[in-house]
Parts: C-alpha cells; sequence; structure tokens
C-alpha cells in the first residue's frame, strides 16, 4: 500500500488569520489571546476567519499512534558493536542494552590511541539502507560521484568518511585522497557565523531572524553566511539547528526557529537555501530529538531517549527536516541521543526508512561530533560519514582515517569492507552520497582553500601560515542590524512610550549589566561560555567570534549625545549595586532597564546552568505536581525560567523610582515577567532575542522609531513555569551507570501554544505576538482552493527529496487585504491557523503559514498565503512506521 491512504485530510478546516500587534493589551479570551482570533468583521478588524469544506477523510487510522520503534533494536536481534572496555575505556552498544546478540567481541592489546573496538557480527545481517538514486535534480552529480568514487581505493574511501581526529585545520576534516589531489572535506560550525576564525561575523540568532517572520531575511541571511563559510574554505555548514524549542528551558533553544514546526522548517528551508547558493553544503541537524542538553551523551556517555510516537514525530519534530530534505540540504546530522531507545545515528527507522526511503534524502548523513559509537550498526543502518572520527577526545593521534584504530570507523571500516562483513555496495554509497553534494554545490569548480585553523589564532605555527586571517564580512552588518531591529519584539507600549523622542529627554538613566560590555571583552570566555555584559548570543558551539560587539549603552549614548550633548546619561552596570540604580534611578526621567537569561550548551555550564537553564531552587513549592504524576518522570523539575543576576529586583527597584521605566531583555528564550510586566511605572518592554554583533544599533532603531517593530514571538511566555507542557529531565532515579534516561513525548502534538489552547491555560504572551508603533486592519478574505485532490491520487506517491511528490502541490490560497489605519509606515506578520475538525484529534489550531509585508501608513496590501496539500493533512506516515499498515 502506498502512503497516499495514511494522509488524512481534514474535512472541514477553519482557517484563522491571527495578527497580533496590538498597541494595548486587552482583556480577551484565552483562545482568542493565544491565536488573535476575532470573528470576521471584528470590529477593530483584527483578523478574519473563514470556513472551508475539504474533501472526505479516508476512514482509517485518523489518530493511531504507533510507536516509532527501529528495527535495528538488539531486541530484534541487530548486530551491534557490544560493550568493550579496557585502559578505562567504555563503549556502549547500539541499543541501549547490554545485550550482546549475535555478536562477537573482540577486545585488542590496547595502542597509545587506547581501546581498539574491533567487531565482527554474525548471524542476522541487515540489507543495505536505500542508495543515492539522483533524484530531484541530484542526477548530474550522482553521475559524477560514480565517476570519482570509481576511481578509488578502500583505504581511500575510508579517508574520506572517517573524520581525521582532531588534526586538520577545521573542528572537524576528513580524510585526503592524496594521489588524485583531493583534499577532503572541511566540516565547521556554526548556525550563527563561522566559528574559530576572525573577520567574520556574529549574526543575530536563528531564534531572532525566526522572530522577524520575514522568509526574505532569513534568505538572506542564510545566502551572507554561506558566503562567508565559502570565503573561510568551510565545505559543509554545519547548520541551521531545526530542534523544536519543546522546552522552554533547554540549552540550546536559541540555535534554532522556535517552538513551532512550521515556522521552524521555513526557517531551516530558508536558511539552507541561502547557504547553498553559495556553493556550501548546508547540514540540518540533530537528527532526531535533541531537545535537552542534559543527558544527551556523546562519546559514548549514557544518552537518554527521546520516546515519541510517529504521527508526532511526523507532524512536528520531523517536519523541519522534512522541509530541509526538500530544500535540497546537503547533509543531515544524526544526533547524540536515542530515539526509541535506539541510537539516532544507528537508528534504521530514522536514517533509512524515514530519511532516505519516506523522503528520498540524496545527500550523506553526517554524525554529530563523536555520536557514532558502533561500526556495523551505524554503516548498516544508515549512518554516511563519521565526524570526528574517533572513539572519544582525548586521543588525537591519527591523521590517517584508513590506519586508525582510535575509531570505530577508519582502519576496521577498511577491514570489514575487505572481509564483506559490510558490502562494498554500501560501503560505496556512503561516499557517493558525500561525493554527489561535494557536485551538486559544484564545490569542484574554484571552491577555495581552507584558509584559518580553528585550533589556533595565530598567524603561523612552527613556521608554517595556519590562519590567512581573510575578511568574510563583506557589508552583512547592514543585514545583522536590519534582522536585529527587525526580530525586536514590543510585548507593551503604554501612551506611546515608544518611539521615543530623545530630545525631550533630559536626565536618561542605563541601567543592567546587559546594557554595557563584558569588561574583559565580547570574545574572553570560550564559547562565550560567560554572562557578562550585553547578551547578544549564547553560549556552546553554535557560537562564533565576534568581530565587534556594539552594546546598547554605547549606540544609545552616541546617538543621544549627537542628538542633544547636554543630556545627563547615567549608567550602572553592577546589577546588584541597588543603592546606585535608586540613586540613579530616582533622578532620571527616563530610565531603560536591561536584563537577560542565558544558556547553550551542555559541555559548559555557567553559573551552574549545564547548557539547559537551571532547576528552580528559589521557589520550589512551584513545582508543579504535573511532573510528578508518573515516578520514572520524576526527575522532570521546573527550570528556572526568571531573568540572571537577579533581573526582577533591578526591573523593580528601577520601577520603583522612575515613572518611565523601559524595559529591555536580551534572552535564549521565555522568561516569566510575572513580577513587574503590569507595573505602572513599567510603559515598554522590548523583548530583543540575540541580536549577533549589531545589537545596540538595531535596538536603537526601534527606540527611535526608524524601524517600526514589527518581531513576532516565536514561543510562548507563560504566566508560570509549570504552565508548560514539558520540562527537562534533570536528573534520574536510576543513577546505575547503564541506565538510559527516558524521555517520553506524552505532550504528542500539544507543543507549545497548541498546549496552552488546547488545555486553556492563558499565556502572558502568546506564540506569535508583537506589537507595533501603527495599526492594522483585515477585510476581504478569500479562500480558494486549487485542484490537487486529484493529482494526489494520481501521483501515486512517487517521491521526490521532502518526501510524496504531490504533498508539496498547492492545495488552497488564502487572500485578504490589510490596511495600515495608523501613523507609521511598518511591518505586518499575517499568521495563518488552521483549525482541524475534532475528528482528526489535531491541536485547537496549528500555523501554517504567513506573510510579512511592508505598508505604508494610510495605504493596504494584498497579502496572498498558499497552503500545500502537506499542510492540511494529517498523519504525514510512511507505511514502514506502522501508521495504518495493514
Ligand atoms: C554539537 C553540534 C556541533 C558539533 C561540532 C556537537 O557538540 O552538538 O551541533 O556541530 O559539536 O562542534
Amino acid at each position: 500500500m502506498k502512503s497516499l491512504a495514511l494522509l488524512l485530510p481534514c474535512l472541514l478546516a477553519t482557517f484563522t488569520l491571527a495578527h497580533q500587534q496590538h498597541s494595548v493589551r486587552r482583556p480577551f479570551s484565552h483562545h482568542a489571546r493565544a491565536l488573535g482570533i476575532k470573528p470576521t468583521g471584528a470590529t477593530n478588524g483584527t483578523t478574519a476567519a473563514g470556513t472551508v469544506a475539504h474533501r472526505a477523510a479516508q476512514p482509517n487510522g485518523t489518530n493511531s499512534a504507533t510507536p516509532l520503534d527501529s528495527p535495528a533494536s538488539s531486541k530484534n536481534g541487530t548486530p551491534s558493536t557490544p560493550k568493550v572496555s579496557g585502559n578505562g575505556t567504555s563503549l556502549r552498544g547500539s541499543s541501549g542494552s547490554n545485550t550482546t546478540l549475535n555478536t562477537t567481541t573482540t577486545t585488542t592489546s590496547s595502542t597509545t590511541a587506547g581501546i581498539v573496538p574491533v567487531t565482527s557480527p554474525t548471524g542476522a545481517t541487515w540489507p543495505n539502507p536505500k542508495p543515492i538514486s539522483g533524484d530531484g535534480g541530484w542526477t548530474a552529480a550522482f553521475a559524477k560521484a560514480n565517476a570519482f568514487v570509481a576511481k578509488l581505493t578502500i583505504d581511500e574511501k575510508v579517508n574520506l568518511t572517517t573524520g581525521v581526529d582532531t588534526i586538520g585545520r577545521c573542528l572537524s576534516n576528513t580524510g585526503r585522497v592524496t594521489r588524485l589531489n583531493f583534499d577532503g572535506f572541511c566540516f565547521e560550525d556554526s548556525p550563527a557565523g563561522v566559528r574559530d576564525t576572525d573577520y567574520n561575523s556574529v549574526f543575530p540568532s536563528a531564534m531572532n531572524v525566526a522572530a522577524t517572520w520575514d522568509k526574505n531575511l532569513m534568505l538572506e541571511r542564510g545566502a551572507a553566511m554561506g558566503a562567508e563559510f565559502r570565503g573561510k574554505g568551510v565545505n559543509v555548514a554545519l547548520g541551521p539547528m531545526m530542534n523544536l524549542a519543546r522546552n522552554a528551558a533547554a540549552g540550546r533553544n536559541w540555535e534554532g526557529g522556535g517552538a513551532d514546526p512550521f515556522l521552524s522548517g521555513v526557517h531551516a528551508s530558508q536558511n539552507i537555501q541561502g547557504i547553498q547558493s553559495q556553493g556550501v553544503i548546508a547540514c540540518a541537524k540533530h537528527y532526531a530529538l535533541n531537545e535537552q542538553e542534559h543527558f544527551r551523551g556523546g562519546g559514548g556517555k549514557e544518552a537518554y531517549s527521546s520516546n515519541v510516537d510517529d504521527r508526532t514525530f511526523h507532524e512536528d519534530q520531523l517536519w523541519p527536516f522534512a522541509e530541509s530534505v526538500k530544500a535540497g540540504v546537503g547533509s543531515v546530522m544524526c544526533a547524540y541521543n536515542r530515539v526509541n531507545q535506539t541510537s539516532a545515528c544507528e537508528n534504521r527507522h530514522l536514517l533509512n526508512d524515514i530519511l532516505k526511503e519516506e523522503l528520498d534524502f540524496q545527500g550523506f548523513v553526517l554524525s554529530d561530533a563523536t555520536a557514532i559509537i558502533s561500526l556495523y550498526a551505524s554503516v548498516m543502518n544508515g549512518a554516511d560519514v563519521n565526524m570526528l572520527g574517533f572513539v572519544a577526545y582525548g586521543d588525537p593521534d591519527e591523521g590517517n582515517p584508513a590506519t586508525a584504530n582510535n575509531s570505530y570507523w577508519g582502519l576496521q571500516l577498511g577491514d570489514a569492507v575487505r572481509n564483506g562483513t559490510i558490502p562494498e555496495s554500501r560501503f560505496d554509497d556512503m561516499v557517493t552520497r558525500l561525493m554527489a553534494a561535494y557536485y551538486q554545490f559544484g564545490q569542484d569548480k574554484g571552491f577555495p582553500a581552507v584558509n584559518f585553523d580553528y585550533a589556533t589564532e595565530e598567524t603561523s605555527v612552527n613556521g608554517t601560515i595556519v590562519n590567512e586571517h581573510v575578511n568574510v564580512q563583506g557589508d552583512h552588518y547592514k543585514l545583522i542590524r536590519e534582522i536585529g531591529a527587525a526580530s525586536t519584539i514590543l510585548l507593551k507600549n503604554t501612551n506611546k512610550t515608544l518611539p521615543m523622542d530623545f530630545g525631550k529627554v533630559k536626565n536618561l538613566a542605563i541601567l543592567g549589566s546587559d546594557a554595557g560590555p563584558n569588561p574583559d571583552g565580547p570574545n574572553s570566555c570560550k564559547d562565550r561560555g560567560c554572562d557578562r555584559g550585553t547578551l547578544a548570543l549564547g553560549w556552546g558551539s553554535g557560537t562564533a567570534n565576534f568581530p565587534y560587539l556594539v552594546t546598547p549603552y554605547e549606540a544609545i549614548q552616541t546617538y543621544v549625545h549627537g542628538k542633544q550633548p547636554d543630556t545627563i546619561i547615567q549608567s550602572v552596570f553592577d546589577d546588584f549595586d541597588y543603592a546606585a540604580v535608586d540613586q540613579t534611578a530616582s533622578q532620571a526621567d527616563t530610565c531603560m532597564v536591561f536584563a537577560n537569561a542565558n544558556s547553550g550548551e551542555g559541555y559548559i555550564t555557567v553559573d551552574t546552568n549545564a547548557g539547559d537553564r537551571n532547576v528552580s531552587v528559589e521557589h520550589p513549592s512551584d513545582i508543579s505536581s504535573f511532573y510528578f504524576d508518573n515516578q520514572e518522570r520524576s526527575g522532570f523539575d521546573e527550570s528556572n525560567l526568571t531573568l540572571w543576576h537577579g533581573g526582577d529586583d533591578l526591573i523593580l527597584i528601577t520601577a520603583s523610582q522612575c515613572a518611565n521605566t523601559i524595559v529591555v531583555l536580551h534572552t535564549v528564550g521565555a522568561v516569566l515577567v510575572e513580577p513587574w510586566y503590569d507595573h505602572p511605572n513599567v510603559t515598554a518592554i522590548v523583548y530583543a532575542g540575540l541580536p549577533g554583533q549589531e545589537s545596540g544599533n538595531a535596538l536603537l532603531d526601534v527606540l527611535i522609531g526608524t524601524v517600526n517593530p514589527s518581531g513576532r514571538l516565536p514561543y510562548t511566555i507563560a504566566k508560570n513555569r509549570s504552565d508548560y507542557p514539558s520540562g527537562i529531565l534533570y536528573t534520574v532515579s536510576d543513577t546505575s551507570s547503564d541506565y538510559i534516561p527516558q524521555i517520553d513525548y506524552t505532550e504528542k502534538l500539544n507543543i507549545d501554544y497548541r498546549h496552552f489552547d488546547s488545555a486553556n491555560i492563558e499565556p502572558r504572551y502568546e506564540f506569535g505576538f508583537g506589537m507595533s508603533y501603527t495599526n492594522f486592519s483585515y477585510s476581504g478574505l478569500s479562500v480558494k482552493m486549487l485542484a490537487t485532490a486529484s493529482s494526489l491520487a494520481s501521483d501515486q506517491g512517487t517521491t521526490q527529496p521532502g518526501g510524496i511528490t504531490s504533498l508539496y502541490a498547492d492545495a488552497v490560497t488564502v487572500s485578504f487585504t490589510v490596511k495600515n489605519t495608523g501613523a507609521y509606515d511598518g511591518n505586518e506578520v499575517a499568521q495563518l491557523y488552521l483549525g482541524f475538525p475534532a475528528s482528526a484529534h489535531e491541536p485547537p489550531r496549528v500555523l501554517r503559514g504567513f506573510e510579512r509585508q511592508l505598508i505604508k501608513k494610510g495605504q493596504s496590501a494584498k497579502f496572498s498565503i498558499s497552503l500545500r496539500v502537506k499542510d492540511r493533512y494529517i498523519n504525514l506516515g510512511h507505511p514502514k512506521s506502522g501508521l495504518g499498515h495493514s
């Protein structure tokens, strides 16, 4: 049976246009609030809604929730790399259990590199994962790759598929094929700019560009980043990151496109198209369900298992990856964690059944750094390239993967091919997929050589030049400033406080360390692993070195002084010097108080926050019983979502003295604003996210009205921490070393706003919310159904990269007119939410379209949002997933 029958159309869908930039917050019902819903013809023209009939649903399988289980589990007899120990090294098998079914274990004598985990599977063998086919415009690249691979020896193929350890100029490199003058591949982070080098830009975070809801800005940012990666000689840019902000406190949320699958999918697709337009291969990461830092694993460390049902996976977490494959992404990074008990990099269901078969992915699967912890299970279940190539950090002694015996692949991969354990056809497909991506993006023609060294800032080492200091910034600072301003979200603006006429300000107080510089410089903490000075990026591998960082204080002071030199501008950067704050605020007629909240990747701990934002210790009584309903989940605690450095107190003290207090926040995601958001003296709240190197300038543009704010929240800001549908697993009751922490996606489809909506919880600021300096009214909604039902039926489930071809056909066009009725030109972000009939068992509303347009004051603009077939279907399953598979 083809997948076609598994697609369940909605019988009756309600389209809701949400527009969420009211100039005054009004109390209206949660549904209306969360989704901006107003009945058609609402007096202020906020939204318009329409009801559209769809073709009949398929009778079966509407809401089944089959566990997404991998046939690679050792329960099923999969050969796996068993636990091997010696020399203090402990390696884990593929299944998460310590059973070693159908395997034999050989522990060889240790070398200087440590343990050599040689395994030779016996018993059942696995069929090859689906090889590259050349679909979707990859034919020529596939042919060139085939021709190249045909010339290679086994050792040369090993060199291209196994990383060279930490040796090499990029953070990860494959080996070379010296005989053919092929230099191998350079893999380098990050989703915010080229990491580990200089003369590069630091872009606003992905979370910020998602907050613009502007597809062009997402594309332009990708293209600018791609140009920088290319200029540095990077073949594969390790981004975008597209794990969803499922947990408000998850450390790496800011690296991705927010909490909604559709928004995140648009961001991923645009970013990839931008990066790859420059001939750089993008990498969709981390596949899949890598949505918290605690217990994430890596290098053989115990990794949690994210457990999800197939429908949730397809409709939520897989969505951005599917959009990435549709966008033609050249590589996908398999994650550290397990999915339904099986390591993501050994998970046949994820890598083969879904990615290579269902989504018809043509590129290569690259492992996260040291995420590969087996030979046979990873190779035969679908991993193609092993980054960084070695067993674990700490033994970097082997620059030639074909002879590397400190790798799960390397030498033993070559041996396994030579002795027939791994079929040469599979091995060839691994290299062919890698080389096809190389040709697909034209890297065989004039691609620059690597010109930096990730490990050192020195120009030369032992007389060899390792850093050419190539300046790749171009004029990207302009785009960075534009995105910074476009992503700024105005949450409160009483009495038209903003935009501000600084000409009327006599005494300005700028308060909080987040307004000023890190006293040691913006790059003083490795991988930005601290929280000093203004926050413009989180920490971890998702960062890059700042060329400079314009602080808010610097930008505001320069502007105000230039305009009116006798204005008093006083600052207090010590967050805890309450006497100085009190004194300064009491003298001022206008106060700007800055605060932040930070997070990052788990290999760095900042102020006891191990990647994810901390467990709350201050308010244990707030811990919701919701998280204790199940002993297995007793480690789910409530995250501390409050501002850092006593930000709440800083704001309250300022507001107690200053009748015009403007709060500016730089945060990695949602923070709780309850203690002060409705304080009468808090006249404006500006949510600036992580804006990158032009932070202060971008903020200034919004404050003074050069840019009318149009940023919209890419996640929900709750009133209480316990209002969110899931939490971080911080601790586990079973502390034995081989216990696998379990994370169940019990919220199913109800991620973020969908949970607030279905549980009828009123948020403080809803997903999609953000204000403008002007007002907009909506009219003339028209919904046009396109003739796609027949095309869906007629293609019989043929696939292209991205999945079944007809899923991507246009299905519905929704058009309407928006008028700017206020006093400022401004961008409006129209959001289209789809409501399914009750029988579909969907959340009340799901985002399925948006469009941002600049509308001059007094003028109107036509908006037109297209929904694809895919956007109005549920259960986007696959025959092999089990859904309706009968
Ligand atoms: C991260 C990846 C990153 C890689 C290389 C890993 O720890 O999870 O996102 O690309 O390191 O730095």
